[in-house]
């Protein structure tokens, strides 16, 4: 099978994290799976925040409704969109543009440590103003996505995907 596409069927989402640090030189792939991610016009109106304090993590997990193995992770990603992306690309830029921008160094990111063999999980069910506060957020910050990292005690099963007939429609 074609490697990038292994890997993308491969990933887990993963909620169950060993206590176990992730390797410098790994954080380093994982910034740099962030950084090369396309974006609206490379404007890339997003900041991303590594966790890795035991305080902010709990605050964290408990803003994200007390899903609570977001504290075993050694590393907890938070992805905010950058809203100054107004100034070249007004609203859509704000609820469109940089939503995306950010989704796509998240999905990056998320390939990049399962390849180097970390799991990790996407989590959108959070409070918002709550992990602005907890971080210290400036205006122009909206948090979008939380991602918890770490290597997985075990991978769950696939969950299934709908038909290819039904996600995708030739014209
Ligand atoms: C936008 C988004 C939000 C999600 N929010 C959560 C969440 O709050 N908590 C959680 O445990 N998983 C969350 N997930 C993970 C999904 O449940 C998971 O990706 C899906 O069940 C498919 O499983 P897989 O990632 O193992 O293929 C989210 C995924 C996405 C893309």
């Amino acid at each position: 099978m074609d490697e990038v596409l292994k890997i993308i069927k491969e990933r887990r989402s993963i909620r169950d994290f060993q206590r176990k640090e992730i390797p410098e030189e790994i954080v380093r792939k994982l910034i740099d799976a962030i950084i090369w991610a396309p974006s609206a016009g490379n404007l890339q109106a997003r900041k991303f925040y590594f966790i890795t304090k035991e305080k902010i993590k709990k605050d964290i997990a408990t803003a994200a409704l007390n899903q609570n193995f977001i504290v075993e992770s050694p590393l907890v990603v938070v992805g905010c969109i950058d809203k100054r992306i107004d100034s070249r690309y007004g609203d859509r830029g704000v609820g469109l543009y940089a939503i995306q921008d950010v989704a796509s160094s998240i999905m990056n990111m998320q390939l990049v440590a399962f390849e180097n063999g970390l799991g990790s999980v996407w989590i959108g069910a959070f409070k918002e103003g709550d992990v602005s506060n907890i971080l210290g957020l400036p205006y122009n910050l909206r948090p979008v996505s939380i991602v918890p990292v770490g290597y997985p005690f075990k991978t769950p099963p696939a969950p299934p995907r709908i038909p290819a007939q039904e996600a995708v429609e030739f014209r």
